[in-house]
This record gives C-alpha cells, sequence and structure tokens, in this order.
C-alpha cells in the first residue's frame, strides 16, 4: 500500500494548532452559536428560557453543561422547518434522515453552511490520503441522504475528477471502476463488501484495480471488517464519521498514516461524551454518549445534539484536534440478550475469525416461548460451501461467540449469495419478537 503521509504545507494551520489556540477559537465560536441560537430560533429562545440560561452565561468551555440538551425528538416535533434559525429563503438546500418509523428528519443549509461541510469534506479526503486531481468514485447514496452530496461536494472543493454514481446497480460500479481507474471510493463499508463480491464474480482480481483509498462510513464497522477490505483490495480503508443533523459526513476522519480513531474537526463541532443515563459530561477516556455542539453553523445550528453513538474521547496524535474512538454501536443498536448487551459489531468481529465464513451477516431476534433468541444468518466462503464444512464453521462460530461475548446463539450458516446484500446502510439486526410473540 502506498505511503500516504501528508506533504509540508497540505495541512490547515488550524490541524496542528496548539491546544490553547483551538480552545481560544472554539470559546469565541460557541459564544456566538449560542447567541445566534437564541435570538433567531424560538425553539432555543423557548428551551434556555425554560431552563433558567442564556447564552451570557457562558464564561468557558466547560459552562456548555449548564445548556439543556436537544435530540432528535426535537426536530420531529418542530417538523419541517421549525427549528431553523434563518428565514427559510436563506436555506439553500435540505436534507433529511429517513429514521425507522414515520416522516423524515429535516436539516437545512445557507450557503455558508455548505461552503463550510465542502471544506471540512475536502479536509476529510485530504486526511484520508486523498490529493488535488484524484478520481474520486461516490457510491453513497445521492439524495436526502448527505452521504453522496456531502463527499461530492468536498471532492469537487479538493479539486477531484467526481464520479457521482451514488448506490447500486453492483454490475455497473466494478465496469466504471475498471474503465475509468479512480483513486479513491467514498461508500458505505457494507456496499463494498458487495462490490467485491461483485469483482470476484467477473473473474476480476480486486488488487489489481486502480482502487488506492476507501473511505468508509455511515454505519459501524470493525477493524477485523478493516483488515479484510484492506487485503482484498490492497488499498488504504478509512473511516468517515457523521451525522445529518450535525452536517453529514466529514465531522471527524480518522488520518491515513495513523488509522487510529477519528479526529473530530474541533474548530466547527464541540464534542461532549455523557452518560446516558444521567447526562453527567464525563471526562476525556470515558466511554459514553457523543453530544456535539456546532460552532459555526447558520441555518440549523444545534446545541448540546445527543447522537445517541457511542464512543469516548482521546488526545490528538496526526492531527491536535482530539479523536474519538472507533464507534461500535448506537445506543439505539444494542441488543440485549437474556441480560447481555450485545452489539452487531461484536457479531461481525466474531465472523471475521472464522475462516470459513464470509464477512455478509444479519442477526435475527425471535422469541421461544418467553426467552429471546438470536440467531446469525451469515454465509459460507466460495471455496467451504459443502455441508460438513458449513456445520463447522457455524460450530466455530457459536463458539467464539460464547467465549468472547458470553451469549449462547443459534448460527446459520448458508450458501454464498443468500445472505440480503447492502447497498448502503446495512441492516443488521432484524427484530422478529413481537411478531411471533
Ligand atoms: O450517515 C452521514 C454519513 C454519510 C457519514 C456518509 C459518513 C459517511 P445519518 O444518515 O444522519 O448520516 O446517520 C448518522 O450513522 O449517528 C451513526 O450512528 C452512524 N454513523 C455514521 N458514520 C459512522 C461511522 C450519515 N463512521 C448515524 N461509524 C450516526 C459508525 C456511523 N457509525
Amino acid at each position: 500500500m502506498e505511503d500516504l503521509a501528508p506533504r509540508p504545507g497540505d495541512l490547515e494551520p488550524i490541524e496542528t494548532a496548539s491546544r490553547d489556540e483551538i480552545a481560544s477559537v472554539q470559546l469565541e465560536r460557541m459564544r456566538c452559536s449560542l447567541r445566534h441560537a437564541y435570538d433567531n430560533s424560538p425553539f432555543y429562545r423557548q428551551r434556555f428560557d425554560a431552563h433558567g440560561v442564556h447564552p451570557d452565561d457562558l464564561q468557558s468551555l466547560d459552562d456548555l453543561a449548564k445548556f439543556p440538551f436537544t435530540t432528535k425528538q426535537d426536530l420531529r416535533d418542530t417538523y419541517p422547518f421549525g427549528m431553523f434559525a434563518v428565514p427559510r429563503d436563506q436555506i439553500i438546500r435540505v436534507h433529511g434522515s429517513s429514521g425507522t418509523t414515520g416522516k423524515p428528519t429535516v436539516v437545512g443549509y445557507t450557503k455558508a453552511d455548505i461552503d463550510m461541510w465542502s471544506d471540512l469534506m475536502a479536509r476529510s479526503i485530504r486526511a484520508s490520503g486523498g490529493r488535488t486531481g484524484d478520481m474520486v468514485h461516490v457510491a453513497y447514496g445521492y439524495g436526502l441522504f448527505t452521504g453522496g452530496l456531502g463527499a461530492h461536494y468536498g471532492a469537487e472543493r479538493l479539486g477531484c475528477t467526481v464520479v457521482p454514481i451514488s448506490g447500486g446497480m453492483t454490475e455497473r460500479q466494478v465496469t466504471l471502476i475498471t474503465d475509468f481507474g479512480p483513486r479513491i471510493i467514498m461508500v458505505t463499508p457494507s456496499y463494498m463488501l458487495s462490490i467485491l463480491d461483485e469483482f470476484r464474480r467477473q473473474g476480476i482480481d480486486p488488487r489489481d484495480c486502480s482502487l488506492a483509498v476507501g473511505i468508509f462510513g455511515a454505519e459501524p464497522w470493525t477493524n477485523s471488517m478493516r483488515s479484510e477490505i484492506e487485503q482484498a483490495f490492497n488499498m488504504h480503508a478509512v473511516d468517515i464519521y457523521g451525522l445529518s443533523e450535525i452536517m453529514g459526513p466529514g465531522v471527524a476522519n480518522e488520518c491515513v498514516e495513523t488509522k487510529d480513531g477519528l479526529h473530530i474537526w474541533e474548530d466547527h463541532f464541540y464534542p461532549e461524551i455523557i452518560d446516558p443515563e444521567t447526562g453527567a459530561v464525563l471526562p476525556d477516556g470515558e466511554i459514553g454518549e457523543l453530544v456535539f455542539t456546532t460552532l459555526t453553523k447558520e441555518g440549523l445550528p444545534m446545541i448540546r445534539y445527543r447522537t445517541r453513538d457511542l464512543t469516548r474521547l482521546l488526545p490528538g496524535t496526526a492531527r491536535s484536534m482530539r479523536r474519538m474512538e472507533k464507534i461500535t454501536g448506537r445506543s439505539d443498536d444494542m441488543i440485549i440478550l437474556r441480560g447481555v448487551n450485545v452489539f452487531p459489531t461484536q457479531i461481525e468481529e466474531q465472523i471475521l475469525k472464522c475462516a470459513g465464513l464470509a464477512p455478509h451477516f444479519q442477526i435475527e431476534l425471535t422469541k421461544d416461548g418467553r426467552m429471546d433468541t438470536m440467531t446469525v444468518h451469515v454465509e459460507a466462503t466460495r471455496d467451504q460451501a459443502s455441508e460438513p464444512a458449513r456445520a463447522a464453521s457455524a460450530k466455530e462460530l457459536a463458539h467464539h461467540i460464547k467465549s468472547v461475548i458470553g451469549i449462547s446463539t443459534r448460527i446459520d450458516v448458508s450458501t454464498p449469495g443468500t445472505v440480503a446484500r447492502s447497498e448502503g446502510k446495512a441492516k443488521r439486526v432484524v427484530d422478529n419478537r413481537l411478531t411471533n410473540a
């Protein structure tokens, strides 16, 4: 794999600024952001007043803890545009997040917001090893989802050639990668695995393709999955994080030279980790729920937005800004099986230990009498798809899950190509506990 460490002059000064400089930029911007929210969004004025706080109460960064949280429910309650802090005609774009039920939550951007997002996505692509002049294949979905357009504008801002293919039509993804020769691909990690399968189906060795860097996010994935993809394509696999409510992709990104967690672009988003039960702010290094305050957003400022993502904050390495550890899961995705907390990423890690299993999987929850049961549906690799080989793989996986996670599971190892393929965010858990109760 190529050595992609940044060259002198590649980085913006703020990326290597001292912690004091970063903190002083944050404090100044946080004051403006709180004031902007209070003065221009009736939602925030009411919320702050009810909580007995005023933007002037912020004297230090720690004072942020005095302010109330914002949640996804607040966006739902004010659907569609009730939280915007500028007149609707200054919003030049909306995006939405699909949500599992009912209407999407809507987010809006002014021209300055789109500019800031493009700059931060360009910074993220550069941190991943991308350079001006690269060709970038964007296979995140275009539309209300922020992945496609977010990646697109960032790649253009960096001066790349963008191939805006969006998600789906996997055969054509492989054709365009082979014919155009992109250096970078931006896609969900689960869809990258579908693209990998398609390379093999067409008899093309993925290691021969032009891709040098993949920028993967929008869903949790493990370091084991990183190795799997890096080896299969002989490319760097880098993690990108973000959420529509805060901006979209590019809130935090790994640096290709260290791949040790995601640097949060702290000059625009102030992170906190809280205890999800009590709401108390936890010190850096402790695991809890990630909360963000936007420091520069105009259209939809977010004050202490609860992401429901679980991680911890770590000091900077390749950049001065703090890192967040790779996300193990969302509190919403946590499965509690007979008292044990399990995240789908933990199952992913165990699957990748078994040589006879492909990395496509889905977890099904059912009720067996009064007991919850978990079945892991997974596929055999092509060369170990015989009945006895599949039985051996099932036994091996059940053993790993039992000894590492501590739960008994049913394992269903099917023949290659039977587990539903992802074209965007993978659906890892199917909960049938109510339907067959
Ligand atoms: O998924 C934005 C995005 C697009 C990020 C493309 C990266 C790449 P939403 O649809 O609003 O936005 O979903 C946000 O996805 O709260 C996390 O739970 C999850 N998520 C996003 N990136 C990662 C990641 C986009 N790198 C929600 N690792 C977030 C783990 C991630 N989970």
